[in-house]
């Protein structure tokens, strides 16, 4: 969700009020996600390198994700979403935002039309440095240990490959966003600013994902017998 502060700035506004205005898209997107049957949703929040930024920046952008949480997670919950949050290890993140987050987990956890994800506090190496030490808390011998024991010792291991990452705002980086799982996943990035996406915008990169053709290190085959593509349907 990139371009906030590019937001603002233009408007000649803070840069926190290009934050605010974010929460829009950021609502509309998940609308979005549930129209368009999109099952697992992830938008990234705040990374750990956030924390570089001015304290006040740092401590708007917290009290914003209580209060987007909270004026949402009770529509979120009727339209059959889960909310989960992948990160919130510093010790920095205010007890009323953890609250919250607890809260909301809790409310949506049985929820299986959407896993909404939010990203806060994440960073895809230390999310891969978590994972190693866990996997040596469990006394695995270095030499069993695979890529199926690493993806278990992930925060959320039931979370599958990304498949298609947008980035808004016209950079052209992963900016350190779940390194494990973006693994194959198809880069979109768009020009438009976070905080005037919409859900045109949704739709338009899920077109253009629609065109890619993933082979995953594979070559051009013909394609499945018709009975075996509907028998896994
Ligand atoms: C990056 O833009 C954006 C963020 C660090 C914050 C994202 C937060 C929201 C969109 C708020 C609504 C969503 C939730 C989940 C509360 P930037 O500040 O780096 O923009 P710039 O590159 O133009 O400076």
């Amino acid at each position: 969700m990139d371009g906030n502060g590019r937001w603002a700035e233009q408007r000649g506004c803070e840069r926190v009020d290009g934050h605010a205005a974010g929460e829009d898209a950021f609502v509309e997107s998940v609308r979005a996600a549930v129209d368009g049957g999109v099952t697992w949703l992830t938008s990234f929040a705040f990374s750990t390198e956030n924390w570089r930024r001015p304290r006040s920046e740092v401590d708007f952008l917290m009290r914003l994700n209580r209060r987007v949480l909270r004026d949402n997670v009770h529509d979120w919950n009727e339209m059959g979403v889960r909310v989960r949050y992948l990160g919130v290890a510093d010790a920095r993140i205010p007890e009323d935002v953890r609250e919250e987050i607890a809260a909301a987990e809790e409310l949506t956890r049985d929820n299986g039309t959407l896993t909404l994800t939010v990203a806060l506090d994440h960073g895809g190496r230390r999310d891969l440095a978590r994972a190693a030490r866990s996997i040596v808390a469990h006394g695995v011998p270095a030499d069993q240990v695979t890529e199926e024991t690493l993806a278990g010792h992930m925060q959320f291991p039931d979370m599958p490959d990304i498949d298609l990452l947008v980035r808004t705002s016209a950079e052209h980086r992963l900016s350190n966003f779940m390194l494990w799982q973006a693994a194959y996943a198809e880069l979109v990035f768009l020009d438009v600013l976070w905080p005037d996406f919409r859900a045109e915008h949704f739709s338009q990169a899920v077109e253009l994902y629609h065109r890619r053709r993933r082979r995953f290190g594979d070559v051009p085959r013909p394609a499945e017998p018709a009975a075996a593509v509907s028998a896994g349907a």
